[in-house]
């Protein structure tokens, strides 16, 4: 008899721990799906200027257009602009406004600490910024590492989540079937939040510049690629760029054209050609010279 009862217990476990996978996988699956879904109504996200001499416990304001499939402004889209420290882990979220003008928002923005700091917006859809180096509050400013500009950093936070989930979940399994505690399905529920978590925690890529010179650079030109949101229609081999990339555009790695030629498509593509599906994005003549030198075939 207790024979019997044991073996069946085993059978319950094993039937919760082939649920518990499923489970995982499902929320994975839709999570992917909810990636594609997204995917017909994109849109590109320019932000207006990028946030040089940034300075730890100081504001500051960042603006951006968005453009639904890359050509009207869209309004009345809420947003979240969020930063991760890369040494600490320290989290921020910030609240987004529309402006007065419609398709343009802001955010103001306070970032405790000085070093290197991981943002994105989430804005009708993800869209990963380069790294943000933020000064110390002192004066002293923190150099930028060196490091190569678009060296693929994983959050390991994501799949830890989710073990700690799946592992919490398995332990709560385990108590029900040998004391049938009351309390083990809310331990299985707090199991199931962190899976949850887990997967809300997506890894992002990492860009790593520093742009803090006058004179424009082809770091600041990398930076703008993807902070002016060429890299949205655009493929270019120095970039890995982890959210959404319709490629409307041509393939710009080696794109050999003359930078008098680039100088008047950047400033106004549909005065160039106007029959061309490229916006304009509205660059300054600093911006535009960034861009050039970065989309020199090298
Ligand atoms: C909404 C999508 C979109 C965005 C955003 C976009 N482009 Fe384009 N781009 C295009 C398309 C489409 C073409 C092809 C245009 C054509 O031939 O009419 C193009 C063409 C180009 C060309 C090639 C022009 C030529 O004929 O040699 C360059 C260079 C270029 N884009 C640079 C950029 C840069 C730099 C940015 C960001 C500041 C950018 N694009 C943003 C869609 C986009």
């Amino acid at each position: 008899m207790t024979n019997k009862w044991m073996t069946k217990k085993w059978i319950w476990l094993l039937l919760g721990l082939v649920g518990l996978v499923g489970l995982v996988g499902l929320v994975g699956l839709s999570s992917l799906w909810a990636g594609t879904a997204r995917a017909g109504g994109w849109a590109v996200l320019t932000l207006e200027r990028w946030p040089e001499n940034v300075t730890a416990g100081e504001p500051f304001t960042v603006h951006y257009a968005l453009r639904q499939h890359g050509n009207h402004l869209i309004s009345g889209v809420e947003g979240t602009v969020t930063a991760v420290h890369d040494e600490t882990g320290e989290k921020l979220n910030f609240a987004v406004q529309e402006t007065n003008e419609a398709g343009r928002y802001e955010a103001t923005l306070l970032l405790p600490t000085a070093g290197e700091w991981r943002w994105h917006i989430e804005s009708f859809g993800r869209f990963t910024m380069p790294p943000l180096t933020v000064q110390a509050g002192t004066g002293t400013a923190v150099t930028a590492s060196p490091s190569p500009f678009l060296s693929q950093v994983t959050t390991p936070n994501s799949w830890l989540f989710a073990a700690g989930g799946v592992i919490t979940m398995v332990v709560a399994a385990v108590w029900w079937v040998r004391q049938r505690s009351r309390f083990a399905p809310m331990v299985a529920l707090l199991g199931l939040t962190l899976c949850l978590a887990g997967f809300v925690l997506a890894p992002a890529a990492d860009t790593v510049a520093s742009a803090t010179t006058s004179q424009p650079t082809t770091a600041q030109g990398e930076t703008l690629f993807v902070a002016k949101g060429c890299i949205s229609c655009h493929q270019h081999d120095a970039i890995s760029y982890p959210d959404i990339q319709t490629n409307m555009g041509p393939d710009l790695t080696n794109h050999n054209v003359s930078p008098k030629f680039l100088r008047l498509w950047l400033r106004d593509p549909v005065q160039v050609r106007p029959a061309t599906l490229m916006p304009n994005l509205e660059l300054a003549d600093d911006e535009i010279e960034a861009l050039i030198l970065f989309l020199q075939p090298h």
